[in-house]
């Protein structure tokens, strides 16, 4: 028989061995969960980590397109890429300026499509085994409607494996680099020119003065036949003529040396629209003037200027037979100064402006205007612009035209300013 109380106590014993158990794998999972918790900390920490390292390779990354892009952006060169299936992949600012065409609005556009003209050099290149190709094209200027001398090359673009990946154009405005060049070759054919009509000049006025000395005895001998008189006078009036002529030439062989002094333009230009110096203007003619403020003094020799107002604004004249305006604009102006290091030093200009609405030039004759003798008229010398032009040119100045035929032309003469510190002065 079994004793009762035994029997509890040994169920007692059970649930408490039973609820040791239990605590000790309460304690176990406890523990589980603990080094679990731990361990996704630590995840959660490396992941941060991972992210934090993330984002910054991200923003690196942007900074370094930033930078390229700024580079690019920068340059003052126009530049073009195109992938291997000739579409446009980057297109920098300067293009746009040069073209006229929005730089986002040609990117996944096929280069024929939007530069057909730059798809030559390209093809070019396609023959070249790779070697940079350049050519020069004139397009027309977008800005002012002028046309633009354009430098193109294109070279090839490899990555890292040597293969090619592209092409890369870059548009190189050459414009104020050629007429740096052509105002160089028309400085040099003027000198050369000069040199030449000075020796010719020489060379006659010896046997002129000899004609004249015998023309002249020839007269008194001829007294009182007043017909044979009258021929020996012919003769005369021919060579004082050609004496002129002569002058005129050396006038513009001599290189002239200014005398530095204070020349109130505006006053120079008065004195020539009163008459002296051979000007007179017809009542159908209509004269404008502008001028900035204050006295525009220039730094130059009022003598040899008095021979370059009175020719532009007779030839003006004489381009508008049935009449016109004739505009005179004054003012100071500043032009870079290409010696200085520093591109921002300027130097300070008194600028005259002659403009007419006469007939005008064929681009032919405007590129012959300074050449001594050129002349469209029937009584001219054609010396006038040459020696206008060499005037200007010892004054350390500038002359330029522009001209449209059957419209008017414009010329621009620049002379220091009086307050300009020149080496010379
Ligand atoms: N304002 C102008 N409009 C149209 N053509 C011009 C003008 N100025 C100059 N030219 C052209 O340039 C040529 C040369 O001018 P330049 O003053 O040297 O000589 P010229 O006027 O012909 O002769 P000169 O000055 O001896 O009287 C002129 O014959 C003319 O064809
Ligand atoms: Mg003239």
């Amino acid at each position: 028989m079994t004793n009762p109380d035994s029997n509890k106590s040994k169920e007692i014993q059970t649930l408490i061995q039973n609820m040791e158990t239990f605590n000790e794998v309460t304690e176990q999972l406890q523990n589980s969960y603990d080094e679990l918790q731990g361990r996704v900390k630590k995840l959660d920490l490396e992941l941060s980590d991972k992210n934090d390292e993330l984002e910054k390779n991200l923003a690196e990354k942007e900074r370094v397109k930033n930078y390229l892009n700024d580079i690019l952006e920068s340059q003052t060169n126009g530049v073009i890429v195109v992938d291997r299936a000739g579409n446009i992949t980057t297109c920098n600012k300067t293009t746009g300026t040069i073209t006229g065409i929005k730089p986002q609005s040609c990117i996944g556009k096929s280069l024929n499509e939007v530069f057909p003209l730059f798809e030559s050099v390209v093809a070019r290149l396609g023959k070249s085994r790779g070697e940079t190709i350049s050519q020069d094209k004139d397009i027309a200027n977008a800005n002012d409607g002028g046309t633009l001398h354009i430098r193109i090359s294109a070279s090839p673009v490899w990555d890292n494996h040597g293969g090619q990946i592209g092409t890369i154009l870059i548009l190189q405005d050459m414009t104020e680099f050629r007429r740096m060049e052509e105002l160089a070759q028309r400085n040099q054919r003027l000198r050369e020119m000069g040199e030449m009509a000075a020796g010719i000049a020489h060379e006659i006025r010896n046997p002129l003065a000899s004609i004249e000395l015998f023309a002249s005895l020839l007269k008194k001998d001829l007294q009182g036949d007043s017909e044979k008189e009258d021929l020996v006078q012919h003769i005369r009036a021919g060579v004082q003529n050609m004496d002129r002529i002569i002058s005129t030439l050396l006038l513009f062989a001599k290189s002239a040396q200014p005398s530095r002094q204070q020349c109130d333009i505006n006053l120079l230009l008065t004195e020539c629209l009163e008459g002296i110096n051979n000007v007179l203007v017809p009542e159908n003619i209509n004269v404008i003037r502008k001028s900035g403020p204050g006295t525009l003094l220039a730094n130059g020799d009022r003598e040899l200027l008095r021979q370059v107002f009175p020719n532009l604004i007779n030839n003006a004249i004489q381009a508008m037979p049935e009449g016109g305006e004739l505009n005179l604009i004054t003012q100071k102006s500043s032009v870079p100064n290409p010696k200085a290091e520093n591109s921002a030093t300027a130097r300070q200009y008194i600028s005259v402006t002659v403009t007419d609405n006469g007939v005008g030039m064929s681009a032919d004759n405007l590129a012959k205007i300074f050449n001594p003798f050129f002349t469209t008229k029937d009584k001219g010398t054609g010396l006038g612009l040459a020696i206008s032009h060499n005037i200007i040119k010892a004054h350390q100045g500038t002359i330029d035209a522009v001209s449209e035929e059957g419209r008017g032309t414009s010329f621009t003469i620049k002379i220091p300013s009086w307050d300009e510190d020149f080496d010379e002065k």
